[in-house]
């Protein structure tokens, strides 16, 4: 607890379940998130947990490499339109859109690059030539129709999905219980009671069917998280593509993974408040991040519905391994990097190795040892290396799709490059580190 008052969001939860009773989890944390006064409103949301691209430019610099070949196997389309949902502060498209300037082929003028948030501030895009912001739910692409151009080549998103709101469910005495908000006893003069957790029947059938579907029975006493808006961002990410590909780099596992009683008893939801991690919704309503893991064999299996097929689903740090990460250290940082502000995450025993220097870093080098932690922890496991990537296609004909990630092995694609020979074209003066 902070002492601090109760944001405008938590009033306004506390003064609804007053009025009207509890409420699902679902509906208390898209308030607490995205209400008026909630986290996402405030200009300091995600200062307060590290994501790739705040980590380090090359996450950009690599997924524009994937990109350029993604673009040649739907046969260079001009423009070619890259929609990022859930974009925040913009830094990944300032990253993807600084290296396809480096691409051939004139990559770089070909992508018409659209972020779309909640959030209404501009961020890291402003000020790129060929990018917009629209201010939109993502999960509706009706409410941005006029703002994002259509067809989109691909959809990208980073980070998006374990930002829906979920629902929470138990199973009692094998029954399944959904978890709702509601106020407890001592409610003291209207609404300023504490928030509690309320057990009671589930308030959609939708919830028990979302387990059968993944074919999961939970254990008595297990908690666990259901996100039932991932059904929409697939029909909406689908209904975005004609002819082109969704890729989708999140936290999360398949379902037999993410339910597993014995690994994950308590489910996956936690919050996040100056970098430090708990599983305290309850507290600082409004003013901590709140996210649970994604279900990817639902995000799968809806997308197949939806036209989507899956054709790869790979950890984080493999994909940017094989699209040139060693490339990128090799050559180095940017000279004269001033990385004073920029916080120097810790190495952690997957991270740096104390022979990760190349030649081109002095050992003293506080901006070079920043940059390599940074560039390490993308890949590293147990952290953003175990992050998963969705590559997903849409109306690209079999022998395409099937090219999409093969190229991955190294071999050169029929446009003649291999990954790490797109990746050696992007310069360290590209890939400088940018604080906030
Ligand atoms: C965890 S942040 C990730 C930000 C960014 N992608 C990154 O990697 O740093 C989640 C972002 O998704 C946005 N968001 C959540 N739900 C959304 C929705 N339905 N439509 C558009 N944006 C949404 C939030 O405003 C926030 O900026």
């Amino acid at each position: 607890m902070t002492g601090l008052p109760p944001t405008p969001a938590e009033r306004a939860i506390r003064r609804r379940i007053a009025r009207h009773g509890p409420i699902t989890f679902a509906e208390f944390m898209a308030a607490a998130l995205y209400a008026p006064g909630g986290y996402y409103t405030r200009t300091t949301a995600g200062v307060d947990y590290y994501t790739s691209p705040q980590v380090h430019p090359a996450f950009g610099a690599l997924l524009a490499v994937q990109l350029f070949h993604l673009w040649t196997l739907l046969e260079r389309p001009r423009p070619c339109n890259v929609v990022e949902l859930g974009a925040g502060d913009g830094r990944l498209c300032r990253d993807i859109l600084t290296a396809t300037r480096y691409l051939p082929d004139g990559f770089g003028d070909a992508v018409n690059y659209t972020v779309v948030d909640r959030r209404a501030a501009p961020g890291w895009e402003q000020g790129m030539s060929n990018s917009s912001r629209a201010v939109a739910d993502a999960l509706s692409p009706d409410s941005d129709n006029a703002a994002v151009p259509a067809p989109a080549h691909c959809v990208l998103s980073n980070e998006l999905l374990d930002a829906l709101p979920v629902h929470r469910v138990r199973m009692e005495d094998g029954r399944l219980r959904e978890l709702y908000v509601g106020l407890g006893p001592d409610v003291a003069d209207g609404y300023e009671g504490a928030l509690v957790e309320v057990s009671r029947d589930p308030s959609t059938p939708a919830l028990q069917r979302r387990l059968c579907d993944v074919g999961v029975a939970l254990s008595d006493g297990q908690t666990a998280e259901i996100c039932l808006l991932l059904d929409a961002w697939v029909k909406a990410t689908a209904a975005r593509l004609e002819s082109g590909f969704a890729l989708t780099i999140d936290y999360g596992r398949p379902a037999s993974d993410l339910y597993d009683p014995a690994q994950r008893p308590h489910g996956t939801l936690v919050t996040y408040r100056a970098h430090r991690q708990t599983d305290a919704p309850f507290q600082d309503v409004g003013r901590q991040d709140i996210t649970a893991q994604v279900d990817f064999t639902s995000v799968e299996s809806a997308g197949r519905h939806a036209g989507l097929i899956a054709i790869g689903n790979m950890p984080q740090g493999w994909l940017l391994q094989r699209l040139g990460l060693q490339t990128i250290r090799r050559n180095g940082p940017p000279a004269g990097s001033d990385v004073s502000g920029w916080q120097i995450l810790p190495a952690g025993p997957e991270g740096l190795p104390p022979d990760a220097l190349p030649d081109n870093v002095a050992s003293d080098s506080d901006d070079g040892r920043a940059w390599l932690t940074g560039l390490t922890h993308l890949a590293r496991p147990g952290g953003l290396g175990d992050f998963r990537a969705l590559l997903q296609a849409k109306g690209v004909a079999d022998g395409s799709a099937a090219l999409a990630l093969s190229w991955l092995d190294g071999a050169p694609a029929d446009h003649g490059y291999t990954p790490s020979s797109l990746a050696s074209l992007i310069p360290p003066e590209a890939l400088r580190l940018t604080p906030a």
